[in-house]
């Protein structure tokens, strides 16, 4: 009999839920919050309740899209954190809820496993590929900069991380610096691909290690832009095409400056990203062009899958099942990486 998964994944501002069956995709519904865009970035409380409304339907969809009952279901995987307290809490209540009703086991994941993971989600006619282990994941998000080293699917380590804000911050912070929106990356990516990338640059960091540092670059942006403006009070309207090019592409080569060395210092040459930053089209194709030059097997997973997501929770969890792990009814979620186990 198939092992069939329902993902349930609320840590941020995403409702997601998905089905996967022997580790294939059968459905992986997501509601987004839009409510969110008026005040340019994530408000928990807001986020927490949009979570409230939006998690029975959202569950409930994926189950019919999927063809399954409750009664077809193994385990129900949910997303313990790291995130907002406040909206972990409702995914992590429902999934509770519903072990205890269903009498279906209980499954905790770590919601950077899920995203470690998302190249093993299985499609139906799809190639499927995914790396062998051990490979590193350049993890990117709105909350985390890092690089992970993979050597089992419930097996890995932190080999750097961001020392102060996210890429994905940086990407925002930009956007809203420059009245662009949010959240702001996927707005800075458009606009960088009309831009030139050389006319304006952006120093990089000096932080020791695999570590990442982001917070320096942002106030470089910030001056950069405030003192252009007291010259030329249109010159963030005329330029922003070439300034978002131009910022973007110094945060890839600090990305991608450390990901070199992290192969290196690894010898590992399977070379995975995650996390809704890895949807950067400037990022792809900067980790396609150093792994043609460096001989790296290189996976990119698809753009629904790079975002925050129930897939990757339902995949993440398949593992967790097959090693014969269970959440107890107590279980409390976390908001910080440092309190999982
Ligand atoms: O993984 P994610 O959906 O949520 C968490 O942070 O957990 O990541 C959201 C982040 C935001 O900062 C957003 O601006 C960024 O991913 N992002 C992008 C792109 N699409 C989303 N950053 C750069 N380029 C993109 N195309």
């Amino acid at each position: 009999m198939a092992d069939i998964i329902l993902g349930i994944e609320s840590s941020c501002d995403d409702t997601s839920a998905a089905v996967i069956s022997d580790g294939f995709l059968l459905s992986n519904v997501l509601a987004s919050q839009d409510v969110h865009k008026a005040y340019g970035g994530v408000i928990p409380e807001l986020a927490s309740r949009a979570h409230q409304l939006n998690i029975v339907p959202v569950v409930s969809q994926a189950l019919t899209l999927a063809g399954v009952g409750m009664s077809d279901i193994t385990a129900i995987a949910f997303t313990r954190g790291p995130g907002l307290l406040g909206s972990l809490l409702v995914g992590t209540s429902f999934a509770k809820g519903l072990s205890l009703a269903s009498g279906k086991p209980l499954i905790e994941v770590n919601h950077l496993q899920g995203h470690i993971l998302a190249n093993f989600i299985k499609q139906h006619d799809k190639e499927n590929r995914h790396p062998e282990f051990p490979y590193l994941c350049l993890l990117v998000s709105g909350g985390n900069s890092q690089i992970v080293r993979v050597d089992s699917p419930l097996e890995y380590e932190i080999l750097g991380q961001t020392i102060d804000d996210a890429v994905g911050e940086a990407f925002d912070k930009c956007s809203k610096m420059m009245g662009l929106g949010y959240p702001g990356g996927p707005v800075v990516d458009r606009l960088a691909k009309e831009g030139d990338p050389e006319r304006f640059k952006f120093s990089k960091p000096h932080v020791p290690g695999l570590d990442y540092s982001f917070s320096g670059i942002k106030t470089s942006l910030l001056y950069f832009v405030r003192d252009r403006m007291a010259e030329d009070p249109d010159f963030m309207e005329k330029n922003k095409a070439d300034i978002c090019a131009g910022f973007q592409k110094a945060l890839i080569d600090i990305l991608m400056d450390k990901l070199i060395k992290a192969a290196k210092m690894t010898g590992i040459r399977q070379i995975t990203i995650g996390g809704g930053v890895s949807a950067n089209s400037g990022l792809r194709s900067a980790i396609v062009r150093e792994g043609e030059k460096r001989g790296w097997t290189t996976f990119l997973p698809e753009f629904k899958f790079t975002t925050d997501n129930a897939a990757m929770i339902a995949i993440a969890g398949y593992f967790h099942y097959l090693a014969g792990e269970r959440a107890p009814l107590d279980v409390a979620p976390v908001s910080r990486l440092a309190e999982f186990h």
